[in-house]
């Protein structure tokens, strides 16, 4: 069933966090479903700009509506990651998205705001929502990058919400993209989260460059010919603190890609004679469900899918109307 992030979000404000993993072929399609409905937990598929020309954006389209028909049970939103304005506008037409980003913390303040608003009007017209990001993170976004962090000011976050309408928001806090993320210890700006929290009380909040780079994972792809040397990501034990304070999405992407580094280096390292590619594709599929349901754990997400399906049931079958009735 595939749902709206706001939706989502709904269920898990204050409690759990739901873990938005990008994806970009049908191996990762494959483990992703099957990881999250084994640990029984709603999730988001986050395609982005890169993965929608990696194959071909209607590639995406259709893997995403034939998962929805192989895992019935899964409930899922479909998101896209980092968008511009025109990405976001053709997957607000494209009637498989639920979700869209639009990325314009790059902009200045009053820029952002435009753009954000522009998108936000679309996507609510068609029954969309949309994420926005204030603030900066380090390092590498889509095609802009920057050498520090922009914390996320929370005055401006509170404008920012009431001026766009926007459903969630991204907020800089410390945490990058990809898989060097600190140099010593690591800082996660709790603080700003809370004060964000208290401005803007109900408002999801999304931590974007938030993979772990589980050490043993970059130990064994580096003892398979690797060199990842300095590797390191946010600590997982963090999340549901997170969560308290109003962070509802989660994104990992570049822990996906280490579990597919890892299988494929372990394979070709030890079977030099194979060449075909279902062989290791056939054990990334079930690691890497592994891997998500693992992860689903840490964000409080796992067992959540019977519950939010009953709230999700529940809110659709209420009249609305004023009468007061026991439909809610
Ligand atoms: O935030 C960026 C995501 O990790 C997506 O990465 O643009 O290489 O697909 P990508
Ligand atoms: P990681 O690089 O930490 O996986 O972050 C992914 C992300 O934020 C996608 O938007
Ligand atoms: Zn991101």
């Amino acid at each position: 069933m595939i749902v709206t992030t706001s939706t989502l979000f709904k269920h898990a404000y204050g409690k759990y966090a739901i873990g938005a993993y990008n994806i970009n072929n049908v191996e990762q399609t494959m483990g992703l479903f099957q990881g999250n409905v084994q640990s029984k937990a709603p999730f988001i598929v986050q395609l982005s700009k890169g993965a929608r020309s990696y194959t071909h954006k209607l590639m995406l389209e259709a893997m995403m509506t034939a998962a929805d028909q192989i895992f019935p049970d899964a409930i899922f939103a479909v998101h896209l990651d980092h968008g511009d304005e025109a990405t976001c506008m053709d997957c607000i037409k494209s009637g498989v998205y639920s979700s869209v980003m639009i990325d314009a913390s790059h902009e200045p303040f009053e820029k952002n705001v435009e753009t954000t608003k522009r998108v936000v009007d679309e996507a609510h017209a068609r029954g969309l929502v949309v994420e926005a990001e204030l603030g900066v993170l380090k390092g590498v976004e889509e095609d802009v990058s920057a050498d520090e962090h922009i914390y996320t000011k929370p005055a401006e976050a509170e404008e920012f919400v009431k001026l766009t309408g926007v459903d969630s928001l991204a907020c800089a806090i410390g945490t990058s993209h990809g898989a060097f993320k600190f140099k010593g210890d690591q800082k996660l700006r709790f603080d700003i989260l809370a004060e964000i929290q208290r401005r803007i009380p109900g408002c999801p909040l999304v931590m974007h460059g938030s993979s772990s780079v589980p050490q043993d994972e970059v130990a064994r792809i580096n003892a398979a010919g690797g060199n990842l040397k300095g590797a390191v990501g946010v600590d997982a034990s963090q999340f549901l603190g997170a969560a308290k304070l109003g962070v509802t999405k989660i994104n990992i992407d570049t822990d996906g890609r280490l579990v597919w580094c890892r299988v494929h280096r372990e394979f070709f390292r030890d079977k030099p004679e194979k060449f075909d590619l279902r062989d290791p594709g056939k054990i990334f599929i079930p690691e890497y469900a592994k891997f998500i349901a693992a992860k689903n754990v840490l964000l409080g997400s796992a067992g959540q899918l019977d519950a939010c399906r009953a709230a999700i049931m529940a809110e659709e079958s209420c009249c609305n109307c004023a009468c007061k009735c026991d439909c809610k």
